[in-house]
């Protein structure tokens, strides 16, 4: 299929490098020209692991293109695929500003009917505004836009792998053709007959095959804000564990492993820390949050889950004054400053709350990251 793919950060050049590799005609495009043109002349704007690769092997086979230009990019295309940010307001919510920009773009730059992929997280209920939006900017155009939307659990780190060796795929529509297109789009994946590039010999070692979920399009969104909401409420529940540990006299990595190892509860996202950050579960939390009090439902369980993280730094700077009793004047070394290890993301990352105290604590910072530095 033609596709395209508007917004391209972490899930949209992911996305787009992984469908072409996997066969599909990609042209991806960005409000940020000067990420067009590092893309155009052959670089790779965020550091993921074995992204550089499947982008130089779509571009060789003449799969993935680039164009600054978002009316081009829509009318070479069967499917558009939404992958801009959607960052977090004051109240908590979400701004969709991006992708209503988006949405007048498609509306008025289309010049066949077009199925609309939604695959930025976006609070439940934005896809049938999204629908809304289109038909009242194409103004009696006579097109038709079908809206999916497709949530994307692909982790910063190990997104290419992610992308072609998914828990599952989520596909919210509202008509049998959308789900048709979709199950189109991913039957590369589903059948995987795809060279992969993270196995060896481009052969995945033999597992389950993925499900694709077809969902209403209000179930996938909210599959994804309660998804990320879910586990970022284990790590503050193995946060809140490390207090007790440490207050009782017991290691929270012991506690921690064995729970973990309990088939209901496993063991990721159980590791405590500094707590989460990055450009998803701070916001998604917020914006669940939100959402659930717009419809009179009190999240308290994921409020607290939240004070507990934001908590994090405060506890983390309890321990370095015990250790260094004066900070100001001390020459202290911090060693990573992404959100999280393999990424180069320091998006609403601890490690520069914990750098910024610091500095206002008169410390020297000298500060290393494999990836995040420049
Ligand atoms: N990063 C993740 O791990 C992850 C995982 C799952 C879902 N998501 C969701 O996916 C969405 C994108 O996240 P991201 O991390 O890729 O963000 P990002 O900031 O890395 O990328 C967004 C891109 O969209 C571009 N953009 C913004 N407005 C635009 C417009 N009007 N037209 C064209 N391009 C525009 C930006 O220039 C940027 O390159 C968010 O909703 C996020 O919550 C992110």
């Amino acid at each position: 299929m033609r596709l395209s793919v508007v917004g391209c950060g972490y899930v949209g050049l992911v996305t787009g490098a992984c469908l072409a590799e996997a066969g599909h005609e990609v042209i991806c495009t960005d409000i940020d020209e000067k990420r067009i043109a590092e893309l155009q002349a052959g670089g790779v704007p965020i550091y993921e692991e074995h992204l550089d690769k499947i982008l130089q092997s779509a571009r060789t086979a003449g799969k993935i293109s680039y164009t600054s230009d978002a009316g081009e990019a829509i009318r070479k295309s069967d499917a558009i695929f939404i992958c801009v940010g959607t960052p977090p307001k004051e109240n908590g919510d979400a701004d969709l500003s991006a992708i209503d920009h988006v949405a007048r773009q498609i509306a008025t730059e289309s010049r066949s009917s077009k199925l609309v992929i939604e695959k930025s997280t976006v609070p439940a209920r934005t896809g049938l505004e999204l629908r809304r939006a289109l038909t009242a900017y194409s103004r009696n155009s006579g097109l038709t836009f079908r809206v999916a939307s497709n949530p994307e659990f692909l982790r910063e780190g190990t997104a290419v792998s992610d992308f072609f060796h998914p828990d599952r795929i989520v596909v919210g529509v509202e008509d049998e053709s959308s789900a048709r297109d979709m199950r189109e789009i991913y039957r590369p994946i589903l059948e995987r007959s795809f060279s992969c590039p993270v196995h060896n010999n481009g052969t995945c070692p033999s597992g389950s095959a993925v499900d694709l979920l077809i969902t209403t399009i209000n179930s996938a969104e909210l599959i994804k804000h309660a998804s990320n909401s879910f586990l970022a409420l284990k790590i503050s529940y193995a946060n809140v564990i490390a207090d007790l540990c440490e207050k009782i006299g017991a290691n929270v990595e012991e506690v921690t492993h064995a729970m973990g190892l309990d088939s209901r509860i496993g063991t990721p996202f159980l590791r405590a820390g500094l707590g989460f950050g990055g450009f998803c579960f701070p916001k998604d939390l917020q914006a669940f949050i939100h959402l659930a009090g717009t419809v009179g439902v009190d999240f308290d369980i994921l409020k607290a889950a939240e004070r507990v993280n934001k908590q994090r730094i405060e506890r983390f700077f309890d321990k370095v004054r015990n250790a260094l009793w004066v900070v100001k004047g001390k020459r202290v070394a911090v060693l990573g400053l992404a959100f999280k290890a393999n990424t180069d993301d320091i998006r609403f990352s601890p490690a520069l709350e914990v750098v910024k105290e610091l500095l206002r604590q008169g410390a020297q910072v000298l500060a290393s990251d494999p990836e995040a530095i420049s």
